[in-house]
């Protein structure tokens, strides 16, 4: 199939472009390049051994996107594109609402002017805001605390109703956990501008010596051991949980949410401590205030994607800590 992927220069596309590329599939990336490198471009042709074809250009764009839809005889349309930083979302919320709901509403137009339904979802746990029960599966009642997962909310939204006003649309939202690690290549990775927010990308620079020391947020949680405990998926994993989302939706109309996700929950020391057995480092840490919006804990129940994709994450903690590590050893940032 000729696959668009919007944002596919991203840290998650470009995982996606390769795992794609592997199966066959023909690639379009469609990227503005706000928060990634154009480097990337090298890094893909490398790993892939073929140049990779890249459109640069603002998914609110819709005449640019149409256009490209039309001229690559796309299939279907993966839409990464996105702003993620939940503290900036609370800071530009009008950025937020332009670049992810705006840039969607663009997207489905475009689709729509070409005749295209066929569309995979970047969407987000987030969307469960404070869990209620665990694991959480796709029926738990969703929420938002802040613009980001508000965008994806409404994105979700927006999108159902397509698949109800249609019945051509084929519609999936993969609700990604917490995406960490890197290509085995480490040729790319997740390589955020300036402090990085999340976890791994700053245990990655404590242990190669670029940042002091971690500050773990909180240590009060009813978890096991008082830290957070997530759900860190490898991004390869997930990059395969989007090829079988495409092979899904060959078959299946309709809209459908779907976790992807591990269906494990580890702590931040569990995660200090598998880094510092993939690197040989030590990332020293010391214990912070909690920080604000965060939830103690949050993992998958993991069955919808099991029975309608076909579909499990099948690399373990060590895999994703030694990826980040090797990627980190290869990057300057
Ligand atoms: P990323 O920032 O690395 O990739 C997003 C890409 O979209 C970037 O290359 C960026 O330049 C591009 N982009 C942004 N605005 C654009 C626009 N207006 N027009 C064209 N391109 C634009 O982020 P990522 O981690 O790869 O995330 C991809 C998607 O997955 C996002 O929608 C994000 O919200 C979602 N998601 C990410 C995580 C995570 O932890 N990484 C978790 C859940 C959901
Ligand atoms: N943490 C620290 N120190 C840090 C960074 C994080 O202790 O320097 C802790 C957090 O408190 C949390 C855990 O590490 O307990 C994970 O934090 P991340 O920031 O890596 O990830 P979150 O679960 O908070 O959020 C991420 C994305 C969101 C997305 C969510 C669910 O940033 O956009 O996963 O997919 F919505």
């Amino acid at each position: 199939m000729n696959i668009l992927l919007t944002g596919g220069a991203g840290y998650i596309g470009s995982h996606t472009a390769v795992a794609l590329a592997s199966a066959g599939h023909a690639v379009v990336l469609y990227d503005n390049f706000v928060n990634s490198s154009r480097s990337v471009l090298a890094a893909l042709q490398t790993i892939t051994g073929a140049q990779p074809v890249c459109i640069e250009a603002d998914v609110r764009d819709t005449a640019r996107l149409a256009e490209v839809l039309g001229s690559h005889s796309i299939d279907a349309v993966i839409h990464f594109a996105g702003l993620k930083a939940v503290g900036e979302s609370i800071e530009k919320p009008v950025e937020y609402y332009s670049t992810n709901v705006q840039g969607t509403i663009s997207l489905l137009q475009a689709m729509q002017a070409t005749g295209l339904h066929s569309l995979v979802f970047s969407s987000s746990a987030t969307v469960y805001g404070d869990p209620q029960y665990l694991p959480i599966d796709e029926a738990h009642p969703t929420s938002a605390t802040n613009p980001y997962g508000r965008s994806k909310l409404h994105i979700e939204e927006i999108l159902a109703d397509c698949a109800r006003s249609d019945a051509s649309w084929r519609i999936a939202c993969l609700r990604y956990f917490n995406p960490v690690g890197a290509h085995a290549s480490g040729l790319i990775g997740e390589n955020p501008n300036g402090m990085p927010n999340n976890l791994m990308p700053f245990v990655a620079r404590v242990a190669a010596g670029r940042l002091p020391r971690l500050r773990v947020f909180g240590n009060d949680y009813s978890t096991p051991d008082g830290t957070g405990v997530r759900d860190y998926i490898h991004v390869m994993d997930l990059a395969e949980g989007h090829l079988a989302a495409l092979d899904f939706l060959t078959h299946a109309s309709g809209w459908h949410a779907i976790n992807l996700g591990t269906g494990q929950g580890h702590s931040v020391l569990d995660m200090v401590r598998s880094f510092e057995a993939a690197s040989g480092k030590t990332v020293p840490f010391d214990f912070a205030p909690r920080r604000p919006g965060d939830i103690a804990a949050c993992y998958a129940r993991v069955d919808k994607a099991s029975d309608l994709l076909h579909w499990q994450a099948r690399r373990d903690l060590a895999t994703m800590c030694q990826s980040t590590w090797h990627h980190i050893q290869s990057s300057s940032t």
